[in-house]
């Protein structure tokens, strides 16, 4: 904490950067006693909008949701004015993607989709005031008036482009829709708007060797009219703005810094797209074109404001002392930082971001989530083993939350973390005191005789945690904060490790109400300062305690629970049961399964190989056979000594089927063989032929023999 003489003995040897302390004493009230307490009246946080195409992962949850709902959550416990919003993003080319792909219509994709997204985030506890959608009515008119108004201030530039368009499927080409090689990284697998190898923001005109992924035709280019931001010209305002947010997380203000001084600066970009889903354009000449879904979305948190708050929204929208904090994952850094604050700043009527606390990216075992080749752990899924136990997930991706790098969720960890963390340390304290009251006092809380020194010292300690823990929290450091509330459940352990009360009850009966008063102390404190991580956990313990739910400045006080009181004699004292290692495996089986079904899939994409004549073709002699013996070659994995009835002759082949087929198994299964292969030695053996089989990428071996019915002699000839 500076007090006010620190702080100006600090913009004395800071002179050349005056500027932004000038901002930064502006923003916070340095003539008070804390100075970090800010001078705004009130918050409103946003929580990206999910797009509805698909049920939530951990990925999400790590990324935005769960950080902005333990802010949020602590925010109300200190008593703050704090209004949360968040809803789905139901338009753009993902959810049309998905349609495709689900072989159904857009609106049908959102409907399904915006149910479980809203059920998952209710279900983990996200506590938004509202989660609302972007097709709805309040939103359409919202987005609508805002382009509008931009529009009659002159704040677009129109411009007619050259836009690729699929001849064969008779659409203009949304960007996502092609794919081509990165001119930055070489990526051949490029986005028209992003390369998601190296994060370079793209057009699609910049790809080389475009594609359509419609029908994967080569587009053609075709003239369009659209209405662009020109940013360009926007650029020193945004640069004024950022400079402002030097507080702002480093890889935020860097990656928003890169944007600004690569090549030319920002470019004017397309504000509306040639696209049938979305907020129709509201121009008379704009038939069959929508609003860009990066201009409709952010503007939805407006709209979810104005439908929650129809009254009051405008306060928190309009006012100058309302602090507006978007959490968002860092693929939206651009949108959040650059493109949303310029539409606003342009319109004129509203607050912009006071910060962007952006995350990194979660990876799961050490690969990307991806939803497409189910490389994730879907939270409905979870719950299905889990049961009742979100807060395990909510504390584990919080502790691990990729707050300023990437990072590994491993199931490994997560019974770590369970077992040795919530259960060793918390649950463990908690269940101690819990027991020992119940055992000693009935469940009263007994008095605190007389105080040691060290007793004092521990009741100080103790005292220290809410500021501890909510300055990490104020500067988004989550992971800390989190860890600061582990350390009370340590100091909580430890205090009872080392008195160990109950090995002198028996004759110290007097200095033992003292030691648990003190543990039940702490424990009302871990269930405040816990709340915002771990929330359903929270109120457990409130229920155990027998006390109503507490707020964060109470936890500084040492009498939340009176001597005389009555915790509850019922509840069970232990709050995080362990995880067994049967649950961590099903875990990493499934994964296993999803790697396996990658590389079935992955197989069918395997390119044509040269083309070849008919000529070359026939020289092979394909015959039906069958496997007479078969046994393993000595000291090897994978190879299979056969012997083959051709029809021709009876013959030796060696195989290498071994990882997939037992020698007992395959007698009398039929073959097509290569009988005219010249033969080889494999291990001393020779072979003479070679038995055909399908495999699959991930290496998985089939027969391909006669179908069943059908007789076929051996000796029968394959073409
Ligand atoms: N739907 C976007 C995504 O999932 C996020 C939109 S955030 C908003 O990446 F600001 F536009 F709403
Ligand atoms: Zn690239």
């Amino acid at each position: 904490m500076l007090k006010f003489i620190n702080f100006s003995l600090f913009i004395q040897g800071h002179q050349a950067e005056w500027p932004y302390y000038a901002i930064f004493a502006q923003k916070y009230c340095i003539l008070g006693l804390d100075c970090m307490t800010p001078a705004f009246k009130r918050t409103l946080v946003t929580a990206a909008l999910p797009y509805a195409n698909g049920p939530v992962h951990i990925g999400h949850l790590a990324g935005c949701y769960l950080p902005s709902d333990i802010y949020v959550r602590y925010l109300r416990s200190k008593g703050q004015d704090v209004v949360f919003v968040c809803g789905s993003d139901e338009h753009g080319v993902p959810i049309t993607i998905k349609a495709k792909k689900e072989n159904s219509t857009p609106q049908q994709v959102v409907d399904k989709y915006h149910h479980i997204m809203k059920n998952a985030f209710a279900e983990f506890g996200i506590s938004f005031d509202i989660y609302s959608r972007t097709s709805n009515k309040v939103h359409h008119e919202t987005a609508s008036d805002f382009f509008k108004t931009l529009y009659d201030k002159g704040g677009f530039t129109e411009q007619v482009t050259e836009q690729y368009y699929d001849t064969e499927a008779k659409q203009f080409l949304a960007d996502r829709y092609i794919t081509g090689e990165c001119p930055k990284c070489g990526n051949p697998n490029a986005y028209g708007d992003q390369c998601e190898r190296c994060g370079s923001s793209l057009n699609p005109t910049d790809l080389k060797n475009p594609k359509s992924a419609l029908s994967g035709s080569a587009p053609v280019l075709k003239q369009t009219k659209n209405w662009f931001l020109p940013l360009d010209k926007l650029q020193p305002k945004i640069e004024t703005y950022l400079e402002q947010h030097k507080d702002w997380k480093t890889h935020v203000y860097n990656q928003c810094k890169s944007w600004l001084n690569s090549g030319d600066g920002l470019q004017p970009r397309a504000m509306t797209r040639d696209l049938d889903w979305g907020v129709p354009v509201p121009l008379p000449d704009a038939e069959g074109k929508v609003l860009y879904v990066w201009f409709d979305a952010p503007i939805g948190y407006i709209s979810a404001t104005k439908e929650l708050l129809p009254d009051k929204w405008e306060l928190y929208w309009k006012d100058k002392e309302t602090r507006l904090v978007h959490f968002i994952g860092k693929d939206n850094i651009v949108f959040h930082c650059i493109i949303f604050p310029a539409m606003l700043m342009e319109h004129e009527e509203f607050v912009v971001a006071d910060n962007v606390p952006a995350n990194e990216f979660l990876n799961l075992e050490g690969d990307k989530i991806s939803t497409s080749r189910n490389w994730a752990v879907w939270l409905h899924e979870y719950l299905e083993e889990f049961k009742d136990q979100q807060d395990v997930l909510r504390y584990v991706l919080c502790a691990t939350a990729p707050e300023t790098k990437d990072n590994d969720f491993t199931w490994k960890d997560f019974q770590t973390r369970n077992n040795s963390e919530l259960a060793a340390i918390f649950g463990n304290f908690i269940n101690r005191t819990i027991v020992l009251t119940r055992k000693y006092y009935d469940g009263v809380v007994p008095e605190a005789v007389q105080f040691t020194k060290e007793d004092l010292l521990v009741l100080e300690q103790m005292n220290a945690f809410p500021d501890k823990i909510g300055s990490a929290l104020e500067q988004f450091k989550f992971r800390e904060a989190l860890q600061e509330w582990m350390n009370l459940a340590r100091l909580g352990n430890k205090y009872l490790a080392e008195n160990e009360p109950w090995k002198i009850q028996a004759n110290e009966p007097e200095r033992v109400k003292t030691i648990m008063h003190i543990a039940l102390q702490i424990s009302a404190n871990l269930a405040i300062l816990g709340e915002p991580f771990i929330p359903f956990t929270s109120s457990k313990l409130f229920a155990l305690l027998n006390i109503v739910p507490l707020k964060w400045n109470s936890a500084r006080q040492n009498t939340n629970l009176h001597s005389g009181h009555r915790i509850d004699m019922e509840l069970s004292g232990i709050l995080f049961p362990q995880v067994l290692d049967e649950a961590i495996d099903l875990q990493i089986q499934k994964l296993q399964k999803s790697k396996e079904a990658i590389a079935t899939a992955s197989a069918a994409l395997e390119p044509a190989k040269a083309e070849t004549s008919f000529d070359e073709f026939s020289k092979m002699d394909i015959r039906s056979g069958t496997i007479l013996e078969a046994e393993r070659v000595p000291k090897t994995d994978k190879l299979l000594k056969l012997l083959i009835d051709t029809g021709i002759d009876k013959r030796t082949v060696v195989s290498g089927i071994a990882a997939w087929y037992k020698p007992e198994d395959i007698i009398g299964q039929q073959v097509s063989i290569l009988v005219n292969l010249a033969p080889r030695k494999i291990k001393g053996i020779e072979s003479q032929g070679m038995i055909l089989m399908a495999e699959n990428a991930a290496g998985e071996l089939s027969f391909i023999a006669p179908t069943k019915g059908t007789v076929i002699n051996n000796g029968a000839t394959i073409k």
